[in-house]
């Protein structure tokens, strides 16, 4: 059976990008047609300057969400990162096997080093070395299909380059996986600057739908969205992004086809406002499992405890025969006590 892996971080509050992007389909598709895994990457969470008080909550709230979105833990697994230590002893196999310079290429790095240095601060190693730990996420287990969005696809190409370099030099030891990303809605944009992604760790959240916005504050945003200064409604996202953002996400919440969306309008208003409305309705039934939820912390402690188990159980062999490939040695069993008699 495919095997599906794929991860979030709990660095801010969830944004509508990430449910069209990627957490609708792992509810909708992955989970029914493979054996998934869906993971709250905690330690990628400690890469950039973190206040623990808050990711304690966020990674709370962010399990408590994909569960909200459907995750369903009886036909998938659900854990954090931090439960499972063969992430990161995996990681360190797999920063011997990548170069400084694949780790320096990397967009989001050159990009998230280049804001922090920009505000004085200082990078930390682990943000360099971060692709390693999410390829460890993903060749742990096996991983065929990685859903994600179109920011996440250069990660994933160089997850594939480790695994097939270790296989080559070591012998077999890795699935090879590949990233899947959706038809529409790979890259949502931010509803202020549409020639930038819309990111959980925005700096103003007036261009961010986040999951948990109220209806009202989800028509306001929507309704303020840039748009260009043309007056037809056409979908061309080099010229005109602000617009191809708003067709893409009628697009991806109603089922349609951005294209063909672009001929049934001809004004922004009622396109903006027709929108506003289809992404209240994606979030409704979202919103209201999130507070159902809410009101039952032991049982998304549960749904963790028992995915970090079976997270741990197929991680293991795995992570073990990497181990011995490279060249380390199995520790020495206790000797049984009727032999030390
Ligand atoms: P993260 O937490 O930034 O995002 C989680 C998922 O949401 C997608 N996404 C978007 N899709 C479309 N439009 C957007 N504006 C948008 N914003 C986010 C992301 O592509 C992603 O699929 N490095 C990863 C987390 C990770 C991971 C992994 C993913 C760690 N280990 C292993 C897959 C497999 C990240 O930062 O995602």
């Amino acid at each position: 059976m495919t095997r599906v892996f794929s991860g979030i971080q709990p660095t801010g509050h969830l944004t509508l990008g990430n449910y069209l992007g990627a957490m609708r389909r792992w509810a909708e598709v992955d989970q029914h047609r493979a054996e998934s895994l869906f993971c709250v990457v905690d330690l990628h969470a400690l890469t950039m300057d973190h206040d623990p008080a808050r990711v304690r909550r966020l990674s709370r709230q962010t399990a408590t969400l994909l569960l909200a979105a459907g995750l369903d833990p009886d036909v998938c697994t659900v854990f954090l990162q931090s439960h499972v230590d063969e992430h990161t002893r995996l990681s360190y196999l797999l920063e011997c096997v990548a170069t400084d310079g694949e780790m320096r290429r990397m967009i989001q790095y050159k990009e998230k080093a280049a804001k922090e240095r920009g505000r004085g601060g200082s990078v930390r190693l682990s943000l360099l070395t971060y692709p390693v730990l999410m390829a460890a996420d993903i060749l742990a287990y096996g991983t065929d299909e990685v859903p994600v969005g179109e920011d996440q696809a250069q990660h994933v190409e160089l997850t594939r380059d480790l695994a097939v370099r270790f296989n080559q030099r070591y012998g077999q030891a890795f699935v090879v996986p590949r990233a899947t990303l959706p038809q529409v809605a790979a890259r949502v944009m931010n509803l202020q600057d549409p020639t930038r992604k819309m990111g959980k760790s925005d700096d103003s959240g007036a261009g961010v739908v986040y999951l948990l916005d109220e209806p009202d504050v989800v028509r306001k945003k929507v309704l303020r969205a840039v748009t260009d200064s043309g007056r037809d409604v056409v979908h061309d996202r080099a010229e005109r992004p602000g617009l191809a953002n708003l067709l893409d996400i009628l697009a991806a919440c109603t089922g349609g086809n951005p294209e063909s969306l672009a001929d049934v309008y001809d004004s922004y208003g009622s396109l903006k406002k027709d929108t506003a409305e289809a992404v209240v309705e994606v979030l409704r039934p979202v919103q209201a499992r999130h507070r159902e939820l809410c009101a039952d912390p032991s049982y998304v402690e549960g749904v963790l405890r028992d995915g970090a188990e079976k997270a741990r159980a197929l991680a293991r062999p795995t992570v073990d025969t990497a181990y011995r490939a490279i060249g380390l040695l199995p520790p020495v069993a206790e000797p049984s006590l009727s032999a030390a008699r």
